[in-house]
């Protein structure tokens, strides 16, 4: 380590903790959805521990004392649980490290001296709102449209009152993994959002629970995703490189033997 000196920034979500990195972010800043954008330079010190978000917390705060605006992004779990923190890093959603989110990055995946460029999620159908946060409400709406189970499962269960074959209910859980972070549009150069819609009917259209409404979730929701302007598939495999939750570009395979199967008679529900 070639120099560091404790960082105590007392009303910071972060702890004292020793700083030995100096960076260079170039982060983009707009208004609103109708300013135009620009990337914006800062100098931010960090430490190899501290997560990504961390360390866009330190400049913040750092901006806030120069009494400038503090970047907005979004976050809420800070555990790869819930999908908010979109950002893409160095030109890739949630950055470098595959297989995790913004706010699981460690600042260990960069070195001294680094300049990193921050940037919203780039899709038509993602608006930017401010800066790095983005309108993702596109997302819900495909959800709406078929992305849960009608039929009374009356009180919770016991997990193994339903015996479901083993391949079905990994498949399932694989796909149920799915945040709603929306890195898979942000990857694919069609703008595609096959993976997640995709991961939402296969969790569900796999389980005996959801098995029933199969053929009009997967019409509906499929329609809804072309309704909201998202890209087509063509089999880049963008998506699931870039997903942090990993999910197999298998289960679009699957949602589309779904989707023929509600055109040419599949089962009514
Ligand atoms: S499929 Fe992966 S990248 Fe796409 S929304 Fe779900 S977790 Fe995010
Ligand atoms: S903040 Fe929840 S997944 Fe990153």
């Amino acid at each position: 380590m070639k120099w560091n000196r404790i960082l105590d920034i007392s009303f910071s979500r972060t702890p004292s903790i020793y700083i030995n990195m100096k960076l260079t972010l170039k982060v983009w800043r707009q208004k609103n959805s109708k300013a135009k954008g620009e990337l914006e330079s800062y100098q931010v010190e960090a430490s190899e521990h501290m997560s990504f978000l961390e360390m866009m917390d330190v400049l913040n705060e750092q901006l806030i004392v120069e009494k400038k605006s503090p970047i907005a992004f979004d976050h809420d779990c800070r555990e790869g649980i819930c999908g908010s923190c979109s950002m893409t890093i160095n030109g890739s959603p949630h950055g470098p490290q595959t297989g995790t989110t913004t706010c699981q990055l460690h600042m260990r995946k960069f070195k001294d001296g680094d300049t990193i460029v921050v940037e919203p999620w780039r899709s038509g159908v993602f608006p930017v709102v401010r800066d790095l946060t983005v309108d993702r409400s596109a997302f819900d709406r495909i959800i709406q449209s078929g992305g849960y189970i009608s039929v009374n499962t009356g009180q919770a269960p016991d997990g193994n009152a339903i015996p479901i074959e083993k391949d079905l209910a990994s498949n399932a859980f694989d796909a149920a993994a799915c945040i709603g972070c929306g890195a898979c549009v942000a990857a694919c150069p069609n703008g595609s959002a096959m993976l997640f819609t995709a991961a939402k009917v296969s969790h569900l259209n796999q389980l005996p629970q959801g098995e029933v409404e199969k053929t009009r979730r997967t019409a509906s929701m499929v329609a809804q995703m072309d309704k909201e302007g998202f890209g087509m598939c063509s089999n880049v495999g963008a998506c699931e490189a870039e997903c942090p939750k990993e999910i197999s570009i298998e289960h679009i395979a699957r949602m589309n033997r779904d989707y023929v199967a509600s055109i040419f008679g599949g089962r009514k529900s």
